[in-house]
């Protein structure tokens, strides 16, 4: 360094110093940092330009991909689910593959990428946590944007009237889900089942294997918890599977009275099939659930931000039967929301790590960009994207007759029925599609359902009907190979 330099950086350095109490926010608020920052910011935006289509895979790089699809099989003892290794840079909703390819990625790590890949803000949000001290945030070790977290998300919970006053972070979905029913259990002591939904999905702990209502994942694992199931809203018989399912919640009240510690629920089954929930439906049931005294759970890991509100259950109007609440996936670090009477009495909650300090920055900023790029509101653009959408879908479904059904999902979760309606013709179409360019995913197990996770901050029409585009040429091939 010049002398000449060294003399202006120790200037900027001391400037910044006096501008704060606090060395660390000397430190944020130091020049080089913004400086850094700028230069970072404009790097990323120049390499990533280029990124705004799908493209083939390089040949070049076939052979370091199938490396590192050898090393992964190896490693993990089985091939991924597909064969998505991504290179770290992307452009929106477009993300560069380690072999080169450009995919359209409308899936997003099953709802993880809400602004889509390398925002500015993300980018932003996690040099910030870079300069922070602490790699992971833990009960014992929070930092100031931790406390934040929390506080913003039980704002946001709470804005329509939902009682829910206190919460704690944490890394998984299936954590956040976890600590809901240990306060659950601990509050309703010693009540030992669980009410929920038939094609139920919780996670992948031994609990929520029990819970989640798909044998194969809780094969050869001990039933940690008895769980009853109920049917959930079918949206061509609204009322007769209204009553029905308030008719066998009942009968379950009646079969185990005081034994049930919770309701959960996703207020929009996700894995089960992208089956939207109603107001009147869960009225209907949580009527009941409130006389007989049992708390409700609602699982928003998947439907968080995805809907006209923040909630799907505000969403719903279900603000005063809201208990407890998870949220995870967009929000980068996960989180159980619940109402004061379940505070517990004794330490049944800690952990080391509740979330990496990049996870909260970056879900701060998400957080931030949710509202202001207006994706709330009945006429936001959550419900305006899946309108244009589920009309593209629809004209879709007119064009290759008895290849695509639906739509189906709320909001920024999408879904369709391809083909019969089979898991080999839902995984077919979903291969092809992958080859295409447009990443999406399955769900429902009867019928499998091909879903959409569009990033709410930044999708536009324009990806959309690039995507579309990609369905059409796709449905257009699963015709051809089904013959
Ligand atoms: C509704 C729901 N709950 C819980 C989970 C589990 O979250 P995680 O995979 O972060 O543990 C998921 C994940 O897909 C989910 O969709």
């Amino acid at each position: 360094m010049t002398s000449s330099a060294a003399s202006s950086s120790a200037d900027t350095s001391n400037q910044s110093k006096n501008a704060s109490p606090l060395h660390a926010s000397s430190l944020q608020n130091d020049p080089r940092i913004s400086e850094a920052k700028r230069l970072i910011a404009e790097a990323v935006q120049e390499h990533a330009a280029s990124l705004d289509n799908v493209a083939a895979a390089n040949p070049e790089l076939s052979e370091s991909y199938q490396a590192i699809t050898q090393d992964y099989i190896r490693a993990r003892g089985g091939p991924p689910l597909w064969p998505y290794f991504a290179s770290g840079l992307g452009n929106g909703p477009y993300v560069e593959l380690a072999d080169g390819s450009v995919k359209l990625d409308f899936i997003g790590g099953i709802g993880v990428h809400g602004c889509g890949h390398s925002h500015p803000a993300m980018v932003e949000a996690s040099i910030d946590a870079a300069i922070e001290d602490t790699v992971m945030q833990g009960n014992l070790q929070q930092n100031v944007p931790s406390v934040q977290m929390l506080s913003r998300l039980l704002a946001l919970a709470s804005e329509s009237g939902a009682p829910l006053e206190h919460g704690l972070l944490s890394t998984s979905g299936a954590m956040a889900n976890e600590n809901a029913l240990k306060l659950a259990f601990h509050h309703a002591q010693p009540a030992n089942r669980i009410i929920a939904f038939d094609n139920a999905f919780a996670g992948r702990s031994i609990a929520l294997a029990a819970l989640t209502d798909r044998p194969s994942y809780r094969d050869g694992i001990p039933l940690a918890i008895q769980v009853d199931y109920l049917p959930f809203l079918d949206p061509h018989n609204p009322e007769r599977s209204t009553r029905w399912a308030v008719n066998e919640l009942k009968q379950l009240l009646a079969r185990y009275p005081k034994k049930h510690a919770a309701f959960w629920a996703e207020p929009i089954a996700g894995e089960g099939g992208y089956y939207p929930g109603s107001h009147d439906f869960f009225a209907a049931l949580c009527g009941p659930l409130r006389e007989a005294g049992i708390p409700i759970i609602f699982d928003e890991i998947q439907s968080f931000s995805r809907t006209s509100r923040p909630f799907a259950f505000q969403h719903y109007g279900l603000d005063s039967f809201a208990d407890i609440v998870t949220v995870g996936k967009i929000t980068q670090v996960c989180a159980t929301l619940y109402r004061k009477e379940f505070h517990p009495t004794s330490p049944i909650l800690s952990q080391t790590f509740t979330g990496s300090t990049s996870a909260i920055r970056t879900g701060l900023a998400t957080l931030d960009l949710l509202e202001a790029n207006g994706c709330f509101g009945a006429e936001g653009t959550n419900v305006a994207r899946h309108q244009y959408f589920a009309g593209q879908l629809e004209k879709l479904a007119a064009k290759h007759a008895g290849l695509i059904r639906g739509p189906w999902g709320e909001g920024m979760m999408i879904g369709f029925t391809p083909g019969d309606g089979s898991l080999d013709q839902a995984k077919m179409l979903m291969g092809i599609l992958y080859d295409l360019g447009l990443l999406g995913f399955l769900c429902g197990a009867s019928p499998v359902r091909v879903r959409f996770l569009p990033p709410p901050v930044i999708t536009s029409t324009a990806h959309i009907d690039a995507a579309v585009d990609l369905l059409d040429q796709g449905l257009a091939q699963l015709k051809a190979k089904l013959g």
